[in-house]
This record gives structure tokens, sequence and C-alpha cells, in this order.
């Protein structure tokens, strides 16, 4: 419940989250609020609640905010989810059966500026172009030690540019819808030629929950010792669309929504410029493992995932 943007839409998310726990008998559901920086905090709710399955996406997000605020990153990837895999290790303290898996969100910002396409799990992704990229490489680096260390079964997500109704609103498609709105010019970096795996929300919590229900198994090595049960897998649409139209979509769902007047000028509102420093000029998901894994493959159209975006964003916003 950081600020870093508007709260409002966080909460109503956890009000969603409250409705739909609400109506399923049997499950309950507990909202702690606070920060994984703080062990002591993280170390009581393992206490208290005693995880059997562990999913960490709380993480200071974004590519550009890292550059002008590099400790927010510090703190809540590093130093949170360090305490996320000490609390895990000691689960298991007096023989407890402990965390049976954990599931951590890394992102497609570990590929950096990796020129073969589509990213594979099996390419080197040794050259970040982000501190958030680094810290999120490092997330997979320690996850793989504690993984070794402490037989914690680990899986790390790469999640490709995920989009959709209460989204993040530092993200390109919300922050052009806003400026739109108000009239303002939005800017098409790279001069729009940018390609990227966008990734419906729904397509991530579907991939999220089958993962979930399946930890890397644990083995022993002939050396007597824990083969890591680690995974990594990546979880996007497999299908880059250019900047140029993804803007078209969206303002297209927009004036269907009637979030934007059916006459609006479009064309004047648009700027082409060269590209922002960390950003990267494609991305695209090889998506190969999660389906061999997991039978599953994200496949919501960008027409179909900006309509459900348009239409919250009407509603959300009273427009
Ligand atoms: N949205 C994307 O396109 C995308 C892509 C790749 C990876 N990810 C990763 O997925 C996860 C979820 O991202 P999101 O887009 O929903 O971002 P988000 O900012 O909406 O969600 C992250 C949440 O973590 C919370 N948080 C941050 N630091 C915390 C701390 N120290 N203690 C407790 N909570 C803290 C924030 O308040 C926020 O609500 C993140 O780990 C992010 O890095 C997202």
């Amino acid at each position: 419940m950081n600020d870093y943007y508007d709260i409002s839409i966080k909460k109503w998310r956890l009000d969603k989250i409250d409705t739909a726990a609400a109506s399923r008998l049997g499950y309950t559901y507990t909202f702690i609020k606070g920060n994984i920086a703080n062990q002591k905090l993280v170390n009581d709710i393992f206490n208290t609640y005693k995880p059997d399955i562990v999913v960490n996406l709380a993480a200071q997000a974004g590519v550009r905010y890292s550059i002008t605020n590099p400790d927010a990153y510090i703190e809540s990837n590093i130093i949170g989810f360090y305490n996320i895999l000490e609390a895990c290790r000691h689960s298991y303290d007096n023989g407890n059966k402990g965390v049976e898996h954990l599931v951590y969100a890394s992102s497609s910002s570990v590929y950096g500026s990796n020129q073969k396409v589509p990213y594979s799990v099996d390419d080197k992704v040794d050259n970040p172009v982000s501190l958030y990229a680094a810290t999120k490489k490092s997330n997979e680096l320690m996850a793989h030690a504690y993984s070794k260390l402490y037989n914690i079964p680990s899986t790390g997500l790469r999640f490709f540019t995920v989009y959709g109704p209460a989204g993040r609103p530092d993200m390109a498609y919300f922050g052009f819808t806003n400026k739109l709105l108000k009239g303002e010019n939005i800017q098409l970096f790279n001069y729009g030629n940018c390609k990227r795996d966008f990734t419906y929300i729904d397509d991530i919590v579907e991939g999220v929950i089958r993962v979930m229900q399946g930890p890397p198994e644990r083995r022993t090595g002939e050396d007597g010792l824990p083969i890591p049960p680690y995974a990594i897998y990546n979880i996007g649409n497999s299908n880059p669309e250019n900047l140029l139209d993804f803007v078209t979509i969206l303002q297209e769902e927009l004036i269907r929504a009637g979030v934007l007047p059916s006459d609006y000028d479009f064309e004047a509102h648009k700027q082409l410029v060269p590209m922002q420093p960390g950003d990267v000029p494609v991305t695209y998901a090889d998506t190969s493992a999660l389906e061999r894994d997991f039978g599953f493959k994200p496949s919501t159209s960008l027409r179909d995932g900006l309509r459900k975006f348009a239409e919250w964003y009407k509603e959300f916003y009273k427009i």
C-alpha cells in the first residue's frame, strides 16, 4: 500500500479480493499492511500462518523510476526478498514441514538488450540495463542459492508487460490514456518502433495459480546434497505488438468505451521521440517451458484486453 501511485486503485483491488473471498465458502483472507523489508514482521507472519505456499509479488516495479529512486529498489527488491527467503529457510526449523513452494515475480527486463528473440529461459541474462532489472536478476540468483542450500522449491516468473483493469498508472497504456483524456500529447519512444509482448492480467493470474500447484521436485544428487529444486518460467503473450498498433487499438477502445469522444484527433496528440535510457526495443516471450510443464499459454488478444481496460477506466474514474 505504498504511494508509488494512486492508492485508491490498490483499495479497489483489496475490495475485489474481499468480495471474492466472502463469496466462497471455506475461504478466508487476511490482509496485513506492512513492509517486507521489516524482517521481524515477515518472520511473525510466517510463524503465525505457517504458509505451505508463498507467492511474493511485492516489489518496487518500474524501469524509469529506478533511475531517480534507486533506494526503493534495494529496500523492497533486495532486502525485502532476502527476508522472504530467510523466512522460508527457517520455516523448516524444528522438523516443521515448512514452505512447499516459493513463487516470486521476476521480470522480462532481465533479458536486457538480448538480441536473440524470442527470449528463452535458457538464454544467458547477465546484461541488465536498469537497476530494476538487476534487482530482479538478483532475486533469481538469491533464490537459486537458497534452493540449493536449504532445499526450498522455488519458481521465478518473468512477467512480460502486464496490462488490464486496475493496472499500474505508471505504465504506458495507462499514462497514455490519462494524457489523451486531458488533451495532452503522448510520446512514442524509439519513434514508435518498439515491440512489446503485452500480457493481459487474467493470463498472468492463471499462470501464477497453475505454477503455485507444481513446485519443482526435490531430488538428491550423487554427492548426497540437494539438486536445487529451482525453476524459472516466462509468462508472456509470445506475440509482440508494435507500439503504434498498440496505441491505435487503445484509442479505438477508449472511444468505444466512451472515455474519449468519437471525433478525437488522435494524430494531433501523438509524438514520435527517441529511445529512453533503460528501455529495450523489443520483448518477446518464449513460453514453451510453461506450456510443456503446465499446459498453459497466455492467449488474450490486445483488442479484448484493452477493451476490458477501457471499460474499467470509464467506470473507475466515472467518466
Ligand atoms: N506489471 C508488469 O508489467 C510487470 C512486469 C514484470 C514484472 N512485474 C513484477 O510483478 C510484481 C507485481 O507488479 P505490479 O505491476 O502489480 O506492481 P505494483 O506496484 O502494482 O505491485 C507491487 C506491490 O508491492 C508493494 N510493495 C512494494 N514494496 C513493498 C514492500 N517493501 N513491502 C510490502 N509491499 C511492497 C507495492 O505497494 C505494490 O502494491 C512486481 O514484483 C513486479 O516487479 C510486473
